[in-house]
């Protein structure tokens, strides 16, 4: 199998055609076709999620439609939010010398999750994305190593640390609102999370592509992990979401926070909230830079669905995070999902 590119350099170096190995046939997306949400994405407001009703409701709505929703209310400052996308745009543009310190090809070849390049070449004729990424653990503290991560910008790191710590507020909130919706305890989804419960980021830059109709900068794909936060730098359309067949433009914009739920909680749930499917499309002119973080549970944690208590019968099979992660990377690079794998039908 052959190792991956650096998607930036290739870039850099004036291709026009995208070589074969990124190249879909036939075209993926058809850019005269785009199709715009039918409705703005739900936003969601902090404040009062927990004493207004039309609150909950309208999340509610977006987690069994959508599968995602802004958040505002959260009190993190517009100016955290653009120095932690600074920062993470500042690494892209660093030397390639200085992001390979923190390659994900150990001795030049042997692929790790952690680091920076791109995904793992699975298999032969594996289609391969339109983008680089840098990928890192947060948390555990005890799993933190700072060895992976960039030491430039030297912002980098207190800025990500500060942006984690501040963004759990709102994962508390919402899934504390989540459990009350479903009439669960409230502390239903809280309590999944043990001492191991990792936190993640992904950091992934994506640079123009003279072919936007045949790559893609991220294949499609429903995240793994209980919910995933988003930020950008820009307001490009490329992201977008897979509902009845449809692709739909997901409009983002710098400084707001986008919510998407994950497997973990499509499982727990017992399919009441959609953990949607998603990918971005590449664009001629203008690069973007978007920062995902992932909240996932420990590696022996059984992940099952609430069916007792919601009083239905289970529409997915209880499996461990470690053998649903086990499964993740392998379906991630064919484009398939684990969660198709245990349904029941
Ligand atoms: C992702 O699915 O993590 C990437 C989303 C994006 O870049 O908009
Ligand atoms: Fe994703």
């Amino acid at each position: 199998l052959s190792l991956p590119t650096i998607v930036q350099e290739l870039a850099a170096s004036g291709v026009q055609e995208p070589p074969r190995q990124y190249v879909r046939r036939p075209a993926c997306v058809r850019l005269d076709a785009a199709v715009d949400m039918p409705e703005p994405i739900p936003d969601v407001d902090l404040t009062r999620l927990s004493t207004d009703a039309d609150e909950a409701a309208k999340l509610r709505t977006a987690l069994q439609t959508w599968g995602l929703f802004t958040v505002t209310g959260h009190g993190i400052e517009d100016s955290l939010m653009e120095n932690v996308m600074k920062a993470s745009r500042g690494f892209f543009h660093q030397p390639l010398e200085e992001k390979q310190k923190c390659s994900n090809l150990k001795d030049g070849k042997h692929f790790q999750v952690e680091g920076y390049g791109s995904d793992q070449v699975k298999f032969q004729d594996q289609k391969m994305d339109w983008s680089d990424r840098l990928h890192l653990k947060v948390e555990p503290e005890s799993e933190r190593n700072f060895a992976n991560w960039p030491t430039k910008p030297e912002s980098f790191r207190d800025v990500l640390l500060e942006y984690a710590s501040r963004i759990k507020v709102i994962k508390h909130a919402i899934l504390a609102a989540m459990a009350r919706i479903l009439e669960l305890d409230e502390d239903h989804f809280l309590s999944q999370f043990g001492e191991k419960a990792p936190v993640t980021v992904r950091i992934n830059h994506y640079v123009p592509c003279a072919r936007p109709d045949v790559v893609l900068g991220f294949k499609p794909h429903s995240d793994d992990g209980v919910l995933a936060t988003l930020l950008v730098d820009n307001d490009l359309v490329a992201l977008q979401v897979l509902r009845d067949g449809i692709w739909y433009n997901v409009p983002t914009t710098p400084n707001t926070i986008l919510i998407n739920i994950g497997d973990f909680m499509e499982i727990m749930s017992n399919g009441m909230f959609k953990s949607p499917v998603h990918r971005v499309v590449a664009n001629v002119e203008k690069e973007r830079t978007s920062l995902a973080m992932f909240y996932g549970l420990d590696a022996e944690k059984v992940i099952e669905p609430a069916s007792d208590q919601l009083n239905q019968p289970a529409q997915y099979k209880k499996l461990k995070t470690k053998d649903y992660m086990a499964g993740f990377y392998k379906h991630f690079a064919r484009g398939t999902r684990v969660i198709d794998s245990i349904k029941i039908i």
